[in-house]
């Protein structure tokens, strides 16, 4: 098995204690299964931005707040500094994710820690206690669908109300244990509140759910999740609990017609006026 260097120095500190087996290579990561004092941990080795897929870093990363103003011009600059600084910024969202989500109730690997490019985080396993599959490894009943986007839609709102957009949910990125389903994969995380794209990243998210899971449970497919989530965090009415019913109500108030009327009379009035003032002034120039 090939070891990357990265893990080298957290096997010297003795932060891992050996490399069980590789678990997965990823877009950006490679994962691996750990030995560590403490028990058996996921191990996320980021790969280098040169080798990762370019996601449109700038879309997700708006908003981010980097206090130290020198990080910041760094960044703009893209200097050798700012990209290392960019690479720190990277790595370190998603554990900043997962922490907040663990602590707002969200269903994600615990994470333990970020150092070096590496991030130690729970292994999430299924019931013989092997890596949990992914969604799309598994053939779903409807009534499984239905449980598992119920269980789904919850923890997105939990995340939402914790000012987190996923950013890139999908089969791919949510793991099966014995309990239901757990979402991973948060560095390209979007900031609900400071980032424009987060609305169409959040339903896009949303939406993707909904189709996938609504090749086994058909009905799933036309929910809108989405945007009545999204419009109940606009006006600030979304709650962990707060029940959704799937349906988005661009405006659920019906147009007063009679106060509409009313007003295009009233304009209709004041530009009779208007005319008729103008014809009374030229009346008068004609008769000077
Ligand atoms: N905490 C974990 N427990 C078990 N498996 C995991 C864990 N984290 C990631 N994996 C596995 O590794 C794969 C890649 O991890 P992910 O975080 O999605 O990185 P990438 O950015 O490369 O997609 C996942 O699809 C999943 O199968
Ligand atoms: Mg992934």
């Amino acid at each position: 098995m090939r070891i990357p260097k990265t893990l080298a120095p957290l096997l010297e500190d003795g932060l891992i204690d050996h490399v069980i087996q590789p678990l997965r290579s990823g877009k950006e990561a490679d994962l691996f299964v750990v030995a560590t004092a403490e028990g058996v941990r996921c191990a996320k080795v980021y790969k280098e931005a040169r080798q990762r897929g370019f996601r449109q870093a700038g879309l997700y990363e708006e908003g981010r707040t980097v206090r130290d103003s020198r990080r910041t011009r760094a960044m703009a600059k893209r200097s050798r500094f700012g990209r290392h600084e960019r690479e720190e910024i990277w790595q370190n969202a998603e554990v900043d994710a997962l922490f907040r989500l663990a602590d707002a109730g969200a269903r994600v690997p615990k994470p333990y820690l970020c150092i070096d490019g590496v991030l130690l985080m729970e292994l999430i396993v299924d019931a013989a206690g092997n890596p949990a599959p992914r969604l799309s490894d598994l053939t779903l009943t409807a009534t499984e669908a239905v449980a598992i986007h119920a269980a789904l839609m919850r923890d997105v709102a939990r995340m939402l109300c914790a000012g987190i957009v996923h950013g890139d949910l999908s089969e791919y990125n949510v793991l099966l244990d014995t309990h239901g389903p757990v979402i991973i994969d948060l560095p390209q995380h979007l900031d609900a509140a400071a980032n424009n794209n987060a609305a169409a990243f959040f339903v896009r998210d949303i939406d993707h759910l909904a189709a996938y899971l609504g090749r086994f449970a058909p009905a799933l497919a036309t929910t809108d999740y989405g945007r009545e989530m999204w419009a109940l965090h606009q006006a600030r009415d979304l709650k962990p609990d707060t029940p959704l019913t799937g349906i988005y109500q661009p405006d659920a108030t019906p147009p007063d017609i009679a106060q509409v009327l009313r007003e295009i009379d009233a304009v209709r009035r004041e530009e009779e006026h208007r005319q008729a003032r103008l014809a009374a002034r030229a009346e008068e120039g004609r008769a000077d």
